[in-house]
């Protein structure tokens, strides 16, 4: 059963999913392209061979998913609580022929339909920020992950410049609300956006949650100066 707050959260995604992927790129100017490229090749080894099973949590529309499976032959599980969103991801793995190694399941972050030790990594592009309880969201990943099995993080964070900080603080909350909000057709997806962000963990803090929540070998890289960063880790062996 999903709190009040979540069900909002679903809704909101499930509303806006037939622009999603328009918006990404046209407010990102592409980029968030490039930016989930480099989430997929910091897990590395974990997507090479066909024994492994990864997991893309709050995979939307499956772009991390798509990304993933180009980087070898490890079978691909996509979860997301959002219906339309599945779907649009479902049609797009459909398209490319990849269905027998990338699918796609409902599931709550908080609340995994998988078992203990399931993945051997998992990846997270702009979901974490959205989960009711970071922590717990990083824990329920703790659990379904196997020992030594690796964690990526994309999203949004601080940037590291405090004039480029200024510059993308007046793109992200003035210019990217209102053509968000219109494109989309929904009243405040892309106001809660840029305020989301704003109350997310910065680089550092995100890291000491990341070993809070029982990872190892944590650490993190910048994306353009700090719009976004990927955090990294193993979960204890
Ligand atoms: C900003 S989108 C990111 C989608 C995709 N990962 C990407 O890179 O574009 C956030 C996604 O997280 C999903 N989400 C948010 N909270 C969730 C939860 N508790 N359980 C499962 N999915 C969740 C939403 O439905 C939405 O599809």
């Amino acid at each position: 059963m999903l709190s009040a707050k979540s069900s909002q959260i679903r809704n909101m995604f499930s509303a806006i999913a037939y622009r999603y992927d328009l918006l990404n790129h046209l407010l990102s100017f592409n980029i968030d392209k490039r930016w989930r490229r480099k989430a997929a090749s910091l897990l590395g080894d974990a997507l090479v061979s066909n024994r492994e099973l990864c997991l893309d949590l709050c995979c939307g529309t499956a772009d991390l998913a798509l990304e993933m499976s180009r980087r070898g032959r490890a079978q691909i599980v996509g979860c997301d609580f959002s219906h339309p969103m599945l779907q649009l991801g479902r049609q797009k793995i459909l398209k490319r022929n990849l269905n027998a190694r990338v699918q796609v399941i409902e599931g709550d972050g908080l609340n995994l339909p998988f078992h203990s030790q399931t993945f051997d990594a998992i990846g997270i592009a702009f979901g974490l920020r959205n989960l009711e309880s970071v922590a717990g969201g990083l824990c329920e990943m703790g659990r379904v992950l196997k020992p030594g099995g690796k964690l990526i993080v994309l999203e949004f964070s601080t940037p590291t410049h405090p004039l480029f900080h200024r510059l993308f603080h007046f793109y992200f909350f003035n210019v990217l609300p209102s053509i968000g909000n219109r494109i989309s057709k929904h009243k405040h997806a892309y106001t809660y956006l840029p305020n989301s962000v704003s109350q997310f963990p910065d680089q550092a803090e995100l890291a000491k949650i990341l070993v809070h929540c029982g990872f190892q070998n944590v650490g993190y890289v910048n994306l353009s100066a700090g719009i976004a960063a990927i955090h990294y880790g193993e979960k204890e062996g």
